[in-house]
Order: structure tokens, then sequence, then C-alpha cells
């Protein structure tokens, strides 16, 4: 068994005249989904990405990413937002957050391109300082400054090092099929390409080559991965609610959205899955925040947060609930050893693991934040691996979309994300932007 959610601790929610009332509206959501006439329908191409992917690129994404792995001591995946958080949130879900550390027969991965900041930038210089690299560079318009700037500075090096001519065949670049400055530098310098579809937005694109390179370059078997999202394709089709997990999660997220729950907290018990809450972070927050409406998401790791935020989720404001996901058969277990002076008063844990500690913490947890009035969706995975991993990304994607109609919003666009951009190209000096670079520095 893969995926499986329980809707069992969402309080009086789950109710089924609750989720009948609102039935109605996911029908529609997906009709407009399915049959492209919601807003945002230029951008449904994620729907068949896990069928319908283009096999020549795909084949040579597994090619390249062997090529980096004989090659390269190290890969720089350089961009932001969605061309960056699903790449990074696979490699450390399948293999670690400690990634970099671990003993591997695969180059280590550093994400560069989703700041501004000078010292992370130098760190990243000095990391690959003496080591065989090759870059990785993904921007969708080709024009997003973060990535624009490190790639910059990263060609440089390359070519400082190897020459124009062997760096050229040590960087690979991500991007639209025909505009952006970056297509034209990558049609100028030969260096290999691949294509973010025109229908796949950012946040929707890591089973794209978005996702896939780097994800391949760490060893990562993205067949799997494509199987694991094309079963959940196939198994949330059901427009019934009661009939469909998926669909039944966007209706409760509405659901508990109007009951005035407005903050999601996505909540896990293994540290490797730092970076895929972040995933789902920017899944969710870029597709519904936007009209003055939305869920906001957040995230934890659990137990660790527990001794953080804990005491915020049971007793402070009640507009939250948790989206928790379990892994029920972990990547490693460990026995607790017996210790005859039981100093620590720990023996009664003897001939239990770890896993079935953090089981403990779950079910504990569970039960204390509902009865703080925390609904709580618990999702459950087999494993973490590829398979399970895929059908999660579709799961999310798919629910993301059908909430985000519900809603009222167009979940694939991202308006807002342009106000800071402006301001800052004015504030540069950017041909252009010379009134508006005028007006921002009288009010600073
Ligand atoms: O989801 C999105 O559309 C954004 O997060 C983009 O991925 C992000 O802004 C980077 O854009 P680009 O790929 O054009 O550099």
């Amino acid at each position: 068994m893969s995926l499986s959610v329980n809707f069992n601790y969402c309080g009086g929610f789950a109710d089924d005249n609750k989720l009948a009332s609102i039935q109605s509206e996911i029908t529609a959501a997906d009709s407009a989904l399915r049959n492209g006439t919601g807003a945002g329908s230029d951008y449904l191409g994620w729907i068949d990405l896990p069928v319908n992917y283009d096999k020549e690129e795909f084949a040579r994404i597994k090619k390249c990413a062997e090529k980096i792995r004989s090659d390269s001591q190290v890969l720089i995946v350089l961009g932001i937002g969605g061309s960056y958080l699903g790449a990074r949130a696979a490699v450390e879900f399948i293999r670690s957050s400690n990634y970099n550390l671990t003993c591997k027969d695969t180059p280590q991965i550093y994400f560069g391109g989703n700041t501004l900041s000078s010292t992370a930038v130098a760190e990243l210089i000095s990391l690959v300082e003496g080591k065989d690299f090759s870059i990785n560079v993904i921007s969708k318009s080709g024009t997003t400054t973060e990535t624009a700037v490190a790639f910059r500075i990263f060609k440089k090096l390359a070519e400082d090092k190897y020459g124009k001519e062997e760096a050229a065949k040590r960087i690979y670049v991500t991007t639209d099929k025909q505009k952006g400055a970056l297509k034209a530098l990558a049609d100028a310098e030969g260096y290999e390409e691949f294509v973010v579809p025109d229908d796949v937005g950012g946040r929707y694109s890591v089973l794209t080559a978005v996702g896939l390179l780097p994800i391949a370059a760490a060893g990562i078997d993205i067949d799997a991965l494509m199987q694991g999202a094309a079963s959940a394709r196939e198994k949330y089709t059901n427009t019934d609610i009661s009939a469909n997990d998926c669909y039944k999660y966007a209706a409760m997220r509405n659901l508990l959205y109007r009951a005035g729950k407005k903050i999601e907290i996505m909540v896990s018990y293994e540290p490797y899955m730092l970076m895929w809450n972040e995933w789902l972070k920017q899944l969710f927050g870029e597709s519904e925040g936007k009209d003055g409406k939305g869920i906001y998401p957040s995230s934890v790791i659990f137990s660790t947060d527990l001794h953080s935020m804990g005491q915020y989720i049971q007793q402070g404001e009640r507009d939250l609930f948790e989206t928790v996901l379990w892994v029920k058969n972990p990547i490693a277990d460990i026995d607790i050893p017996f210790d005859e002076a039981n100093g620590d008063g720990l023996n009664f844990l003897y001939g239990k693991t770890m896993h079935e500690i953090n089981g403990n913490a779950h079910d504990g947890t569970v039960l204390a934040h509902t009865d703080g009035n925390v609904p709580n969706i618990l999702l459950t995975i087999d494993k973490q691996d590829e398979f399970n991993l895929g059908e999660l990304i579709y799961f999310f994607e798919l629910a993301c979309g059908i909430s985000g109609y519900v809603l009222g919003v167009n979940p694939f666009d991202q308006p807002g994300v342009e106000s800071y951009k402006k301001n800052m190209f004015a504030l540069l000096g950017k041909p252009g932007y010379e009134e508006l670079a005028k007006e921002l520095k009288e009010r600073l």
C-alpha cells in the first residue's frame, strides 16, 4: 500500500453533511481543471506530465546525469523558487538532509542562485575550490536576478578553470524552449539544453528537467519517481469526495479555512523532509495567497519543533490545522539498548526501536493537538522512496489546483512576486525604471 489519508482527527469537519455541502464546488473545480476552463488554464501541463513527457529528453537527462557523476565532484544547481525547491526537496527526502556529508559515489550537490547574500555566494565559491564541478542553471524566464547573477559568477569560475570550450561541456541549462536571456546565451555558447514546458509553471515543474536532472545526478531513480506520480494521476480522478482522498483533502482545507482555520502547518517526523515542507509551502503559498485570500502555509519537523513551536500549537491562537505526513517504514531503525545500571531510567524502552518511540510521539501529539482544537489531517506513506515521493508530489499538486479553484483564485499565477522585483530594479538603476526610482528614493 502507498499513500493513505485519515480524516478521523478533523473534529466535526469530516462530518458527511459538511463534506456534502462542498461537493458541488469540488465537482466544478474538477471540471474547470480537467476541461481547461478555469483561470490559468495555460498552465495545466503538469496534469498529464507523469505519462505525457518528452521521452527523448528524459533519456538525455539520465545520460547527462551519468556524465556529471563521472566527471564532477560537485554539481552546482542554480535556480530559485520553483526552479530549485523541488529538486532539493527530492534529494533530501530520498537520500538525506545531510546528503553532502554522506559517504556516496555521487557528486556533492550545492544549491545556489536562490539568494542575493554575498556571504552565501562566497561560501559556495569556496566549496568548489580545487574540485571538478559542473553547473546546472535553471530558470524558466531566463531573467531571474538571483539566478542570473550567480550564473555569471560561476560561469566565469568554470571558464577560468577549464577554458571556455571545456567549461561549455560542463554547463547544463534548463530554460524556456525559445525565449529569455538564458536561452539566447545557451544557444550562443553551445550548452546542453533542457526545456521547461510552456504549460508548466515553476512550482509545478519538479517532474520536468527542472527537478529531474539534479535529482538523477544524486543517483535517484527518476523512472520510479515518475511511476509514483503516474499512479497518483490514475488514482485521484473520481469527482466524488468520499471516493477521492486528494479531493477530500482539498475540500477539507476549504472547510477549515471557512471556519477560521487560516494557517496550515505541514508536519513531518522525519528531518529529511525539511525541504519537502519548503516545497509544499511554495506550492500552496504562491498558488493560493492572492486576492486577499489564502491559507498561510507553515511547517514544522516533530518532535524537534515540539520543543519550540509545540506550546503555540497546543495553546496559542486557534486558527491552525495540521497536515501530518508519517512514514510507516523508516529508511533506518535502531534498537534501544539495555543498560544494567538504568541510571537514566529508560529501561522501560528496552525492546522498542527509535521508530516505535517516534510513532508514540506522533500518536500522542495528534491526540494532544486535536484536544487543543487543532484539526489534524493524517497522511501515511509506506516508505521514503522514489515511488512514494512521486505519488505525494502529484497528490499535492492536484489538491492545490482543486483547492485553489474552490477558494476562488487562479492557482497558477504569481502576480505578487513582481512587486519587489520592480522596486529592486528601480533602486539598482535599471534603464526604464527612472520614475519609480525617484519615487522610491523619496520614501526611503
Ligand atoms: O513558481 C514559480 O513560478 C516561481 O517560484 C519561479 O519558479 C521562480 O520565481 C523562478 O523563476 P524562473 O524559473 O523564471 O527563474
